[in-house]
């Protein structure tokens, strides 16, 4: 039989607790989330700032479709670049004070394109251990050897917020075009990076940093800002799939590098723009994120409550951030605690290998501004019994 080891493959994932199975959503109003006519408090959204569904982006949405159309119709570079777009890479490029933005179909694509994009040159690429799946591609694909990119980077890994290891791994490449890649805040542990000691080390070794803030865009700094609010970054990647609650992503950057990838971008050019309709909502959601402060402010004082509700063995990491990572161990574990919480009414998802190390499979709790305080006993003290 042609293929087999997608049934070996699949089997193994069974008899590991790691097979995956995505659930379909029939609803989803707010906090809570209805699954096989069942409705769940969800603690496993990314909507951390509560904006899914919004009147007024919803209003934008149906405005953007009525003005642009849903679809953008061509990529970027033929007809698909509309004024929605570049009112979205304006209103961006105010909002991080960075000189260009460019927008892509999602995070992964703009992670993967800008990458590949310089590695299509020798550079090195310095990765946080921790990294997000599609920086380790878009760096692997960058370092081929010229097979489907024309990569020619090298890259390395360095320990988690490791700062001095980071340091060693410059000190071979001096004078050399290095690259320091990590993220703002961790998608599954949810702490973050030194951005004040990276962007003084990237300074002093002549690197660039690039940070990845899908995690932290909306939620951390002032108005939502991420990253740039925290140190001197030279790339910013978000995605608009999070805080944002839209769709799509963005990089932002300086001039030069805005028009390198415009003409060496393959994901970039060879991609149909994201739907104008979409730019437009997401607009307005930014303008929201910029101006609800309390959004911001709902997060902190919720996490804070769940902190002090958890049994004391029970201990969150400290995070500006919405996500709160519990290791419980082993997948089956992970699991168990899961369904147990399921059957009380609160959906959270089992975070498993290869997501995250052997070991260490979690959950990941999320809390968003649309959660209330009775929310967060709740989910406390489930949380209590379960893992008590
Ligand atoms: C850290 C990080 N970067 C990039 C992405 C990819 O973004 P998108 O969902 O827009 O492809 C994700 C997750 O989705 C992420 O968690």
């Amino acid at each position: 039989m042609a293929f087999e080891f997608i049934d070996q493959q699949l089997a193994q994932r069974q008899s590991q607790s790691r097979y995956r199975q995505r659930v379909s959503i029939a609803a989803a109003a707010g906090r809570e989330v209805v699954i096989a006519g069942k409705s769940y408090l969800n603690f496993s959204s990314n909507d951390y700032l509560g904006l899914n569904n919004h009147p007024e982006i919803n209003r934008a949405m149906q405005e953007g479709i009525d003005r642009f159309g849903l679809c953008a119709s061509g990529s970027s570079l033929i007809t698909g670049f509309s004024y929605a777009h570049q009112v979205l890479e304006q209103q961006i490029c105010q909002w991080l004070n960075k000189p260009r933005c460019l927008l892509f179909s999602s995070g992964f694509a703009a992670n993967t394109g800008v990458l590949q994009a310089l590695g299509q040159h020798k550079c090195h690429f310095l990765l946080d251990k921790l990294c997000h799946a599609s920086l380790i591609d878009g760096a692997l694909g960058a370092c081929d050897g010229g097979k489907t990119s024309g990569g020619k980077a090298s890259m390395k890994r360095f320990r988690h917020n490791d700062i001095e290891q980071l340091e060693g791994f410059l000190k071979c490449s001096p004078g050399d075009d290095n690259l320091i890649v990590s993220e703002g805040v961790f998608s599954m542990d949810g702490d973050q990076a030194e951005i004040k000691k990276l962007s003084a080390l990237a300074k002093n070794a002549k690197a660039w940093l690039y940070l990845d803030d899908a995690h932290s865009i909306g939620v951390i700094g002032r108005q939502g800002q991420g990253s740039v609010s925290q140190g001197d970054v030279d790339i910013v990647m978000a995605t608009f799939g999070k805080a944002i609650a839209s769709s799509g992503a963005f990089i932002a950057c300086d001039e030069n590098l805005f028009e390198y990838l415009v003409n060496f971008s393959r994901h970039y050019i060879y991609s149909t723009a994201i739907s104008p309709a979409v730019a437009w909502a997401t607009v307005k959601s930014i303008e929201l994120i910029q101006k609800e402060q309390w959004r911001r402010d709902k997060i902190a004082q919720l996490s804070f409550s769940l902190s002090q509700a958890l049994d004391p063995r029970i201990t969150l990491a400290p995070t500006e951030s919405s996500i709160h990572a519990l290791i419980i161990g082993d997948e089956a574990s992970a699991l168990a605690v899961s369904e147990k919480l399921k059957k009380k009414g609160i959906w959270l998802t089992a975070i498993r290998p290869p997501t995250v190390p052997v070991n260490s499979s979690r959950l990941r709790v999320t809390i968003c501004a649309n959660h209330n305080n009775n929310d967060i006993k709740y989910l406390a003290a489930c949380l209590n019994e379960a893992l008590g």
